[in-house]
């Protein structure tokens, strides 16, 4: 079966790629490179050692996605493309509004015109409420009540994929709230490479180990947690990445609408991350703490049993292996795709 990944040339589309090729599916990626390099699909073919299609368009041209359906026999659609960055949305929403849902909608128009009914869509843990307890769960936690325009986006596509799971009975969608993503493919030859400052810690951990920047800003020291940093629930992109060819699988036999958590269920906080990746790299990681970081919480972390039991997933990388891949990929590629 042939996945069209749109978004595919990103961070966490690279790495689903190559779990794609290697499991045996054909892959057509749609990617207009605004946050992204071609090279990482080089380097996804060179891990796979098998050839996927790539075309650079904007998932909002309707002729062009239109093209695509009909040149290739699409059974499914992997939807990541999207504008991500949290501060950014917040001074820029008109951009994201428009990006992020006039891409799911005009990609779910061409779905509809040509008779694909199958997407797994890139959704966020944001999408929950900040008045949760935790762990978070997929029927037992509260969604909406987003803090920034980013968040708003990844609920209302949500509601636009369930819309459209409803009111045609052939649709299958897979909302995938992801947690925090980090690591890289143990090759070392895709990873996360940020553009400008980077607004997420692991990126910037290892940033300043390669000696890019001078130390981290931890944001705050006072939460109510073990050693009063912010807890996430990180996980190993390779472990994300396959959770979507998980959900491919149990989507060939469901239609319908189901949402899986992809996390691990244990939460780390800053201070844990600064002290494992010095222990696993032996690079130190001077840091500095500041204020809080307006919007964050002080704890959040997935439940992961819906996915356990429905998708058969399970997250297999441990935090070590989180540190070590990163920094391999960040070692190999100071600069990312332009070392
Ligand atoms: P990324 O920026 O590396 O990848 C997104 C890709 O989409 C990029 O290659 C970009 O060039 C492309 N793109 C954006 N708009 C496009 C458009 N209109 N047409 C064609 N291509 C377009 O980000 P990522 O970390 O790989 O995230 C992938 C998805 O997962 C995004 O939707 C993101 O919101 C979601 N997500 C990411 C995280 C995270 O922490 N990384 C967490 C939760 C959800
Ligand atoms: N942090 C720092 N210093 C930094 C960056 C982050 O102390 O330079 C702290 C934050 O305060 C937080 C933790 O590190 O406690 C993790 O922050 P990230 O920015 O890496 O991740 P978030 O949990 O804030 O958000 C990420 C994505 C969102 C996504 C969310 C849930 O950025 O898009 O995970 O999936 F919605």
């Amino acid at each position: 079966m042939n996945v069209l990944v749109t978004g595919g040339a990103g961070y966490i589309g690279s790495h689903t790629c190559v779990e794609l090729l290697e499991k045996g599916y054909g892959v057509v990626v749609v990617d207009n490179l605004v946050n992204s390099s071609a090279k990482s699909l080089e380097r996804v073919q060179q891990i796979a050692g098998k050839d996927l299609a790539f075309y650079e368009e904007d998932v909002r041209n309707r002729g062009a996605m239109d093209a695509i359906f009909e040149k290739h026999d699409i059974g499914c659609v992997i939807h990541f493309a999207g504008l991500k960055a949290v501060g950014q949305s917040v001074s820029m929403p008109l951009e994201y509004y428009d990006n992020n849902l006039n891409s799911t909608i005009t990609l779910c128009q061409s779905m509809k015109e040509h008779g694909v009914r199958d997407i797994v869509f890139s959704s966020s843990a944001t999408v929950y409420s900040g008045d949760n307890t935790m762990p978070l769960s997929e029927a037992g936690s509260r969604t909406g009540m987003c803090t920034n325009p980013y968040g708003w986006t990844k609920y209302m596509c949500e509601q636009i994929l369930r819309d459209t799971a409803f009111s045609d009975k052939d649709w299958s969608i897979a909302l995938l709230r992801y947690f925090n993503p980090i690591g890289a493919h143990p090759s070392g030859l895709i990873g996360e490479d940020p553009r400008g400052i980077p607004n997420n810690l692991m990126p910037f951990i290892s940033q300043v180990a390669i000696g890019r920047r001078d130390h981290l800003s931890v944001f705050g020291n006072d939460y109510d947690t073990h050693d009063g940093t912010g807890v996430r629930d990180y996980i190993h992109v390779v472990d994300l990445a396959r959770g979507h060819v998980a959900a491919i699988e149990y989507m060939l036999g469901h239609r319908g609408e189901s949402v899986f958590n992809l996390g691990t269920g244990t939460g780390y906080s800053v201070l844990d991350m600064v002290k494992a990746f010095e222990r696993v790299t032996g690079q130190k990681i001077p840091y500095e703490i500041v204020d809080r970081r307006p919007g964050d919480l002080a704890t959040v972390y997935a439940s992961p049993d819906k996915s356990a039991q429905l998708l058969g997933w399970k997250a297999q990388y441990n935090l070590e292996d989180m540190c070590r891949d990163t920094w391999a990929w960040q070692s190999k590629n100071p600069m990312g795709y332009d070392s």
